[in-house]
Order: structure tokens, then sequence, then C-alpha cells
């Protein structure tokens, strides 16, 4: 299968499905807090995505995923399942949202940070949201879809930190995970090192280790976690290529592109 282009009638879609995505993330923020279990964050964006958004979460079920949303704290790397634990002071969480509108998926995510994050905490999730954009800003039609992850693992390790190999951005439209597999990090190895076209629609979503790359997956089958318990973080915005370059599809009302990253 070849990477989908899509339609402007395509386009219009994942523009409705990323904003949804976005919403549910600003829905959320005031409930992050210290005490907050992730089962309830999880409980609350179920019922804003169903009844008020009238939109479906993808997770739920997808190959048996037991929940709406993602939520991973502290060394868990993505795929966290929701449960009883309650948030602490210090923690930092990953909240990943994907929803379907009109047969279209919208997915982002976002790092918290609990009451007072240690430094290095703080500046790995800061270090992480640079990885997205500095990938997000090579994006045009015209480069080499491994541009993307030479650009984040490069500036990754000049901040001694490392990118986590077997996980990867992906194209996404009527299906959650569609061609091309988008690596964080170099390889041109990938069979889909194909060139960026308009009408392009994948995501980017970086997943940085303060430590090691290495993983390993817990036995709930979900959740990753560095194998070394270092720290991790991951930001993810959804993405269409434009003749000019690209649209942020699940950009925040107050979000743009860190200063020294635009262009
Ligand atoms: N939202 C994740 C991504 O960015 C995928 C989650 S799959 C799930 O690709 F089953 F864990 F929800
Ligand atoms: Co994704
Ligand atoms: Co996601």
């Amino acid at each position: 299968m070849a990477v989908i282009i899509k339609t402007q009638q395509e386009i219009k879609k994942m523009r409705v499905a990323g904003r949804l995505a976005v919403d549910v993330l600003d829905m959320i923020t005031p409930y992050v807090q210290a005490g907050v279990t992730t089962e309830e964050l999880d409980r609350l964006c179920h019922e804003y995505i169903v009844n008020v958004q009238h939109a479906v979460p993808a997770p739920l079920n997808y190959n048996k995923f037991p929940k709406s949303i993602c939520t991973s704290v502290n060394h868990q790397v993505c795929h966290g399942i929701p449960k009883v634990k309650k948030l602490k002071n210090g923690d930092i969480l990953n909240i990943d949202i994907t929803v379907i509108k009109d047969g279209y998926h919208g997915d982002t995510s976002r790092m918290f940070m609990i009451g007072k994050p240690s430094i290095r905490a703080k500046r790995l999730v800061e270090i992480a949201y640079e990885c997205l954009w500095i990938g997000i800003q090579v994006v045009k039609p015209g480069i080499y879809l491994n541009e993307i992850g030479r650009t984040i693992q490069n500036y990754a390790e000049s901040k001694k930190c490392s990118v986590v190999q077997e996980y990867c951005g992906h194209g996404i439209g009527q299906n959650f995970h569609e061609e091309p597999r988008v690596l964080h990090y170099y390889s041109n190895e990938n069979t889909d090192n194909i060139l960026l076209q308009a009408g392009m629609i994948f995501t980017i979503e970086p997943m940085i280790n303060a430590g090691k790359r290495h993983i390993k997956i817990l036995p709930d089958k979900w959740t990753v976690v560095t194998k070394d318990h270092s720290l991790s973080a991951q930001w993810e915005h959804s993405l269409l290529v434009t003749e000019q370059g690209v649209e942020v599809l699940t950009l925040g009302a107050d979000e743009k592109a860190p200063l020294s990253y635009c262009q």
C-alpha cells in the first residue's frame, strides 16, 4: 500500500478531527493535578468525546487496548493504561488523545507536569517538545521522510538525551495507523523513505529518554517503559504536508512554534 494523498474533502475532515483531539487536551488540563487518578482522567475524556463531541475514542478496543486514552507517567514511554493510581507532586505525564469523527482520526499528545517537577524532568519535557517542533519545521514537499528523524535524533543527542526506536509516527486518516512509518531517528534502511508530497498526513511523536533509548513492555502487554527506569517524554502532532510546507492539524489555541524554530 502506498502513502495516501488526501483529497480536499478528506483534509477538511482531518482538520475537524484534529481540532477535536486538541479540544480534549484543553478540556482535561484543569483536572490534571496531584491526587487525581489516570482512570478518572480517562473517564472524563471518554464522556467528553462521546457525549459532547459525538466522536469515538480511537484507542478503546484498538487491538484490545482497554481504555479511551493513553496515560504514560514518568519512566513510562507510551501506551500507558489509565489506572487507579493517583498522580503525585513531581510526576510528569503524557496524555495521548485520538478521536474519530466522521470516519477520520485526529491524534495528538502533550506532557503535563504535576506540581513542581525536578529540574531534570522539566528539562526533558522541554527538549522533547523542541524535538517535535524541530521535526515539524523540516516538513515540506520534496524532502525525504528520513530528514525528520535525522533532525530529531541530532537535536536529542546534542542535549544528551536518547530517542526511542521501537515506536514511530505514522500516516493517519481513515485508519489510526497508515503508511508511512515516521522514524524519529536516522535510518536509510526504512523501505518507506519516500519523498514528501502535498496532501500527505502523518504524525510526528518523538519519545525522548533522559537515559538510554532501550525499552521494555510491561506484563499488561501495553505499557512501554524505559529499561533503565529513566524518565521519558513525548509530544505529538498530526500534520498535513502543504504546497508551502506544513499545516499542524492539532495546534493548540495558544501554541506556536518555539521561537528559534520559526522559519
Ligand atoms: N495514540 C497512539 C499513537 O500516537 C497510539 C495508541 S494505540 C493504543 O499512535 F491502542 F494504545 F491506544
Ligand atoms: Co500517533
Ligand atoms: Co497518539
